[in-house]
């Protein structure tokens, strides 16, 4: 059976990218691919923010984020904690032997920018990560208070995680001086899962280059060599990379400012329908996501039950919850091609579901 996906990430991808998907391969060392990696490079400049290259990662993003630990970390690192990614991010650097800080603070609260500044201010740390938009909770950090905390320590590789905002709303990697900036096709982008990109800042690269145990398939310096021929390190996800040259297509159509707004704007649809329907936001007042809405299951609806009505009637999923709030919250995204009317018709869909479950109660 097919369904639409509202879950934040993977999401519904097009059939125009599905289309772009099935051109003929080519080689990875070819002409062909200098140029398909050439052309959507000025694209992805422009939509990071950033002067520096972007790299395109055969993996999904914690690949990159695995990577950018090993590239940059000597001393020690702080990790900002708001939810499941962010802790799963700083177990990663434990199991890669890094010396790591858990900056802890509860899933929903965003990250706070004087805590930052209070450890920086210890000169333990070379560097920091960051995910601005945490997906589990569907909590939104500050991401231009965080880095002017940041910013002050210049000896610090900042690493920053968008991977569930990319693409939604502006985030300027260089203005911010974002070190490290990283994301994934799966989310906003549209794309099925598979690729990340990755832009690394000079600082990144000369920091990178006196570190030893960088490994080789996530080494910035190869990914950097690599780039100035036009090419990756080995053999990459081609069929992704042409749906992702089709999607900057899209993106440049659309303008990104009528991007941005439509996310925006479809954010806010979804979350006045549950907020009216006597659902609670999850994350702090002010501090909800622009990508999906994180709400509090303050109905105590059986969650469940819920999906497997807009699964089976509606052809459509919507997420229950991650991790330690399965059940307590649920989630849905409005990440990727959404549209006014998808939007209306995904309300349709949860009215006419909960008012079946009520009926059958
Ligand atoms: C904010 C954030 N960071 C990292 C990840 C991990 O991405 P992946 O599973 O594609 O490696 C996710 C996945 O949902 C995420 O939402």
């Amino acid at each position: 059976m097919s369904y639409k996906l509202f879950i934040p990430g993977p999401i519904a991808v097009s059939e125009k990218t599905l289309c772009a998907m099935t051109q003929p391969m080519i080689g990875h060392r070819s002409a062909d691919f200098v140029a398909l990696y050439q052309a959507i490079q000025p694209d992805l400049q422009a939509l990071v923010y950033t002067r520096d290259p972007v790299y395109l990662s055969t993996s999904s993003a914690f690949g990159a984020m695995e990577g950018a630990l090993r590239n940059l970390v000597k001393k020690k690192v702080l990790c900002c904690m708001n939810g499941a990614f962010a802790d799963k991010w700083h177990d990663v650097a434990l199991r890669c032997g890094k010396q790591a800080t858990a900056l802890k603070c509860d899933w929903g609260q965003p990250v706070d920018p004087a805590a930052v500044r209070k450890e920086l201010a210890t000169g333990a740390y070379d560097a920091i990560t960051l995910i601005h938009n945490e997906t589990s909770c569907g909590c939104m950090s500050d991401l231009p208070a965080i880095m002017a905390m940041v910013r002050e320590f210049p000896e610090v590789v900042s690493i920053v995680d968008t991977v569930s905002s990319f693409s939604a709303l502006a985030i300027k990697k260089d203005e911010l001086g974002i070190d490290v900036f990283i994301t994934g096709s799966q989310k906003a982008l549209a794309l099925p899962p598979g690729l990340s990109l990755i832009s690394a800042s000079k600082k990144a690269l000369a920091r990178a280059a006196t570190i030893a145990d960088r490994g080789y398939y996530f080494d910035f310096l190869e990914f950097h060599k690599n780039h100035e021929g036009g090419m990756t390190t080995s053999t990459p996800v081609i069929s992704l990379i042409y749906a992702l040259k089709s999607k900057l297509e899209d993106i440049k159509a659309e303008g990104v400012e009528a991007r941005y707004a439509r996310h925006a704007r479809l954010n806010k649809q979804v979350r006045d329908w549950a907020l009216a329907k006597g659902f609670k936001l999850f994350p702090k007042e002010g501090c909800g996501s622009v990508t999906l809405n994180c709400f509090a299951n303050t109905r105590n609806v059986d969650l469940v039950a819920l999906n497997n009505v807009l699964k089976t009637k509606h052809g459509l999923v919507i997420d229950g919850g991650y991790g330690k709030l399965k059940g307590k919250t649920f989630r849905i995204s409005n990440m990727g091609d959404e549209t006014d009317a998808t939007i209306v018709a995904l309300v349709q869909a949860l009215n006419a579901a909960l008012t079946e479950m009520s009926r059958s109660a």
